[in-house]
């Protein structure tokens, strides 16, 4: 265990899911050596604040995190640890792959690859609230920003991932024809990048709305996308859809000081505590860490094991139309490990 990595449990099914993981990347002898670090309402509740400093310098020490799913109020209360997490360590793109592993689902052979970038657009916050004489009239107003670097890195980042992971096509995603400055310069960024690929990358162009139909009327047309952080929030969640749903989808937080890998859901407050989670999303995130840092042997040999237990359908969590418990699935999978 030679590899400093930090750990955080976090919130609602976080530790459960996280306990499965772990005992896993045990069984295969994974070279993470754990600082477990708290945020989120666990940490508030220990600490008072969701994201303590000792869990920021533990990131920093390791520049690798495994991250459970974090509770953010909505509305008021604190900002999203998770966009402070990505400004703070410069995590600017969110790789999140989608492909089939549960057979006899509504798509079959899936795989795909979203890149989304994970800073700027909408999600910058700027929002404010302007009370216009008596409250009914109040307006909400939120501004983002794209700038020209941002959207060149984040393109770049999607075709060399394409080159190196032997993959075809890269398609743009953006609303150019409505936001025609913000989205704009993503596009103009994109073609600019994509010539400097051509003749071995091909790249193609959607519009954000018509990419949605497209990926539920036919989703094999894609194999990378790459949008901005909004569009790309949403139409990752519809491309975990594609596959089984939240609970199948893994993700990875890149940038240049420390990456950070995540299930995509959230701390499913509904079925926490109730050993009803499936732990696969947060298990394949385990796996992209492992081929971070050069164990693909690893993440092959847990790959094989989530494939054996999901295709003969005998163990599956209840997202998946089975009845096993996040423990039961937890052993099924270990008994599986070769
Ligand atoms: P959610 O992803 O937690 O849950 C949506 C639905 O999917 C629920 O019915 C839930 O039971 C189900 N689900 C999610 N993960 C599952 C799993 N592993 N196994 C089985 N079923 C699963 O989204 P929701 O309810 O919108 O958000 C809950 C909280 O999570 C909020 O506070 C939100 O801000 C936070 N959140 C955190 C994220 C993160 O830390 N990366 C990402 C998304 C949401
Ligand atoms: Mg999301």
């Amino acid at each position: 265990k030679n590899i400093p990595a930090t750990l955080i449990p976090g919130d609602g099914i976080g530790p459960e899911i996280v306990e499965s993981v772990i005992e896993i990347l045990d069984a295969v002898g994974a070279p993470f050596d754990w600082d477990r670090q708290l945020a989120g309402m666990a940490a508030v509740d220990a600490t008072g604040n969701p994201l303590p400093a000792q869990t920021i310098e533990s990131i920093h020490r390791t520049g690798l995190a495994l991250k459970g799913p974090l509770t953010t109020p909505v509305g008021g209360g604190f900002k999203s640890i998770n966009v402070t997490l990505r400004q703070e360590f410069g995590l600017y793109a969110n790789l999140r792959p989608t492909h089939t592993i549960v057979p006899g689902g509504r798509f079959e052979n899936i795989d795909l690859v979203l890149v989304r970038e994970n800073l700027e657009g909408y999600y910058a916050a700027m929002e404010s609230y302007i009370p216009v004489g008596d409250d009914p009239h109040g307006i909400a107003t939120g501004a983002g920003y794209n700038s020209r670097a941002e959207c060149n890195r984040i393109v770049r980042f999607a075709f060399e991932y394409a080159v190196k992971n032997n993959r075809k096509k890269v398609t743009l995603v953006h609303k150019a024809n409505i936001l025609k400055l913000l989205t704009g310069l993503f596009l103009e960024e994109g073609r600019k990048v994509a010539k400097e690929y051509e003749g071995r990358v091909e790249v193609n162009e959607r519009i954000v709305d018509a990419c949605a139909m497209q990926l539920v009327i036919d989703p094999w047309q894609f194999d990378v996308i790459v949008t901005t952080n909004l569009f790309g929030d949403i139409l990752s969640d519809l491309t975990a859809g594609l596959v089984g749903g939240l609970g199948m989808a893994p993700g990875a937080n890149i940038g240049e000081k420390a990456a950070v890998f995540e299930a995509v859901h959230g701390s499913a407050p509904d079925i926490a505590g109730k050993n009803l989670a499936n732990p696969l999303a947060l298990l394949m995130a385990a796996n992209m860490m492992l081929q971070h840092v050069g164990r693909q042997d690893l993440a092959a040999r847990i790959d094989g094991a989530i494939k054996s237990v999901i295709t003969t359908g005998e163990v599956r969590t209840r997202d998946l139309g089975g009845t096993a418990g996040t423990r039961e699935l937890t052993a099924a999978l270990k008994q599986k490990l070769v």
